[in-house]
């Protein structure tokens, strides 16, 4: 049963019912067929020395994970719960050249492998390959290091239109300068379809639409992933906005990338963590690129205020623009095809019953 049907015709289609927003229940429905089935960004390959332990959006879907580099330098993804008692293998980032349990003593190699227990010679069948850690579904694009829990589609179909249409920059010479975060007062969803229009530009971002050729914007969709381009007057591109579902947006401007993660902690409350790269500082404070604080301010009281408008009793769908909110629109048709029961698929990950 689809709760959430979206037609897909645009111009006679419905948004989304407001009980996705606002019903606890969907929200945690919305773990096990959105957030564990999609790519989440965990990290930057650099910054893997050796061990890395990692709780994938925490506070959320709470998952501990553990990244590994072995001494191949090849990276390895796992559950970082032991498999003897289910303790959590490794608390902290460090270097070691195996991981050894703190509770009894089980080792593994940094490939995963089973190496060694005391006080088990007596155990039948004993070890087979339910000793080794289990192993979780990860990638990496460019720097960024991905992991899915029960991946519904490999994740080249999440990124390929990204990584094709940004063949030109440079991310080998981009540097990482800022790491921060906020707290959105909003639904993950509100917060996102907000970024997938521009259609809000010239009432919510005056400073911003002074810059951008508001006629000239356009939005364009993929499978899993859609790009708006924004353009300054000169016709030149200014914006390159690519938003890769469920909750990941990847924005390129002429002075480099603004990575934003989207991570869902209640259903009214959401954190923002945003990476900043600097190609070519000399381009900071110029077009689309400049003001970003404020701009991402405006963005933030909007959807707090359509997380209380969207409580309402009066409110439960509304329509779509057909020229301005396409991205809003597959975006919609994504967590309806997600949420959909009759889409489930066997699958061999437990998924945890809410606490
Ligand atoms: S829980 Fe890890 S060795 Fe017992
Ligand atoms: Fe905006």
């Amino acid at each position: 049963m689809n709760n959430f049907e979206i037609e897909p015709d645009i111009r006679v289609a419905e948004t989304l019912s407001s009980d996705f927003y606002t019903d606890d229940g969907y929200f945690e429905e919305s773990k096990r067929r959105i957030f564990a089935r999609t790519w989440q960004v965990v990290g930057l390959e650099s910054e893997v020395n050796n061990l890395m332990p990692h709780m994938l959006l925490e506070g959320f879907l709470d998952e501990p994970i553990l990244i590994t580099r072995d001494t191949d330098e090849n990276l390895h993804c796992f559950s970082n719960t032991c498999t003897h008692r289910g303790n959590i293998l490794v608390q902290n980032e460090c270097r070691r050249d195996g991981i050894r349990c703190g509770y009894h003593g089980r080792r593994f190699s940094l490939d995963g492998k089973f190496l060694s227990m005391p006080e088990f010679e007596a155990a039948k069948n004993f070890p087979s390959e339910r000793d080794d850690l289990r192993s979780v579904s990860f990638k990496t694009w460019k720097d960024f290091v991905f992991a899915s829990l029960d991946p519904r589609d490999p994740f080249e179909e999440f990124i390929v239109e990204t990584g094709s249409r940004t063949a030109e920059y440079d991310f080998e010479r981009h540097e990482l300068v800022e790491r921060k975060h906020y707290l959105v007062k909003a639904h993950w969803a509100l917060y996102c379809e907000n970024f997938l229009e521009g259609f809000h530009i010239p009432y919510v971002h005056k400073s911003l639409n002074e810059v951008l050729d508001y006629g000239r914007y356009s939005t364009e969709l993929f499978r899993y992933s859609s790009l708006q381009t924004g353009y300054d007057d000169d016709g030149d591109t200014s914006a390159q906005y690519f938003f890769v579902f469920p909750n990941l947006m990847y924005n390129f401007y002429p002075w480099g990338l603004s990575v934003n993660i989207v991570k869902p902690i209640k259903s009214n409350l959401t954190k923002v963590e945003y990476m900043t790269f600097v190609l070519d500082r000399s381009k900071l404070d110029q077009g689309a690129g400049a003001n970003l604080e404020k701009v991402e301010l405006e963005d933030q009281a909007v959807a707090e205020s359509v997380q209380r408008g969207i409580n309402s009793r009066f409110y439960k769908r509304g329509r779509y623009s057909p020229t301005r909110e396409k991205g809003v629109h597959h975006f919609h048709r994504l967590i309806s095809e997600f949420m959909d029961e009759s889409n489930e698929q066997s699958r061999n990950v437990r998924h945890k019953k809410p606490n």
